[in-house]
């Protein structure tokens, strides 16, 4: 598969397994939101919903298997206990520390039944940073890498840009 299909058939498993973070009020939040200077929260989830994804791809294409949903939700969701960022928290650092368990509590919100796994790779994302718990599971390390590959992504080529502009999934007709 051509990278260019490749990265089409991701958008199409975002969106399929994302639904309701994709179409929550707090993503919508999220694109208004700065983050890693250049970026948004939303257009950095965006980033790391589809880089994760792209890995399970490869992972697949080894014969490994992957749970895709936990990846996805837990991608989409795994920042979105920044949003109110300013209002929610006293300093940068205390955001850095608490804002995965936030995120994971935002994530019951939007998916009632979130599997525990789920809820994990959210609070360990932020590894291999200092005092961040190391995923529990092949999940969990796939989004950690998504989010730290993406990261340094967002410093560089900022919100979007004509090569994977990370707002195309939100901004699909009918969205
Ligand atoms: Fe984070
Ligand atoms: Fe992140």
């Amino acid at each position: 598969m051509k990278r260019a299909v490749r990265r089409e058939q991701a958008i199409k498993d975002v969106e399929r397994y994302g639904d309701a973070a994709l179409r929550s009020d707090v993503m919508q939040q999220a694109f208004a939101q700065k983050h890693h200077l250049r970026s948004t929260v939303g257009e950095h989830t965006i980033r790391v919903a589809c880089a994760a994804v792209m890995i399970c791809y490869v992972l697949r294409r080894l014969r490994v298997r992957i749970d895709l949903p936990a990846v996805v939700v837990g991608s989409l969701c795994h920042d979105l206990g920044m949003i109110g960022r300013k209002e929610k928290y006293a300093s940068n650092l205390e955001s850095y520390r608490r804002h995965p368990e936030a995120s994971a509590a935002v994530a019951r919100q939007l998916y009632p039944d979130l599997p525990e796994k789920t809820e994990e790779i959210i609070r360990r994302h932020m590894w291999p940073m200092r005092k961040s718990r190391i995923p529990n599971s092949l999940e969990g390390f796939v989004v950690s890498a998504a989010d730290k590959y993406s990261s340094v992504a967002d410093l560089v080529r900022g919100g979007g840009n004509a090569r994977g502009n990370p707002g195309e999934v939100r901004n699909r007709p009918g969205r």
